[in-house]
């Protein structure tokens, strides 16, 4: 019955939100990356990466769409129960889709929904100020919330295209500013999505949470990637932060256990993965 108390005494005990503030403390990278389905999360998992996200890329790499737009909360509760029934230590962190989170009321129900349904252990959603409450309401019920900032892939259509955020002074210490109010707030982990390298570490040296990065340099204190694309599956042009594991690799067990290896020997993300 007390299994969370049997696991303590384990070699590798299941991580969780303690474990990621402690990896921060003692400055160990913390891998992460995405999974959609049982055989790849095992394999995830296995590799040692400390935190898989079931993200809304799922309605990219997987249902064919351009944008993430169009993923919705039954889409990511279907993958997450796969994801979730094949972790053994990793941590499991569900994306709310685009409009999930309007107020308060709605992000919680679609939150538990994604916990009690899905199996996710934490929920991200993408913000700055103006999810302030939103995660105020999330944390006053217990529920682990990642705030998202930096390039926010559901406000594409808004912001006009997939490109770096934070360049300029003032949107830099927005951002700052954004990411100590949704700690306050209550969030328990912040990703950082294209940014320069600067603009990651100001971030990750201001929050006591951990600061995850996806082309935030290597000053924050850990990194996540899209499955598909260190798998060179994902084709076309892709983003400077991707790195292809796969081709030295030449399976996608090794390649998973080789983007884990770098992660946590800082050999990724090397000057040509970042944004300057
Ligand atoms: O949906 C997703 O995969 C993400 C990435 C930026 C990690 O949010």
């Amino acid at each position: 019955m007390y299994t969370q108390l049997q696991q303590r005494e384990m070699d590798s005990p299941p991580v969780n939100v303690a474990t990621l503030r402690r990896m921060k403390a003692d400055r160990e990278p913390i891998a992460c990356l995405t999974a959609y389905d049982a055989s790849f999360a095992m394999l995830v998992d296995a590799a040692g990466a400390d935190l898989i996200l079931v993200g809304d890329s799922l309605g990219m790499v997987i249902q064919g769409h351009d944008t993430t737009v169009p993923v919705t909360v039954e889409d990511i509760i279907y993958h997450c129960r796969h994801v979730a029934r094949r972790l053994r230590r990793a941590f499991l962190v569900a994306d709310m889709p685009f409009m999930s989170y309007t107020t308060p009321e709605q992000a919680l129900g679609n939150a538990v929904r994604l916990m009690q349904e899905g199996g996710a252990m934490m929920v991200k959603l993408e913000g700055g100020a103006g999810q302030v409450s939103v995660v105020e309401h999330l944390a006053r019920h217990d529920i682990p919330v990642c705030a998202h900032l930096g390039l926010k892939p559901q406000s594409v259509h808004k912001i006009g295209g997939f490109r770096v955020q934070g360049r300029d002074r003032s949107a830099a210490d927005r951002m700052l500013e954004d990411a100590r109010a949704l700690q306050e707030a209550g969030a328990d982990l912040v990703l950082l999505e294209c940014v320069p390298n600067d603009v990651g570490g100001a971030i990750t040296r201001a929050l006591d949470v951990p600061v995850i990065g996806i082309g935030a340099g290597p000053d924050v204190n850990g990194q996540i990637l899209v499955l598909y694309d260190i798998l060179d599956i994902t084709q076309g042009r892709k983003p400077r932060f991707v790195r292809d594991f796969m081709a030295a690799a030449g399976s996608p067990a090794g390649a998973i256990r080789a983007y884990v290896e770098a992660v946590k020997d800082r050999s990724y993300p090397a000057p040509e993965h970042c944004f300057s």
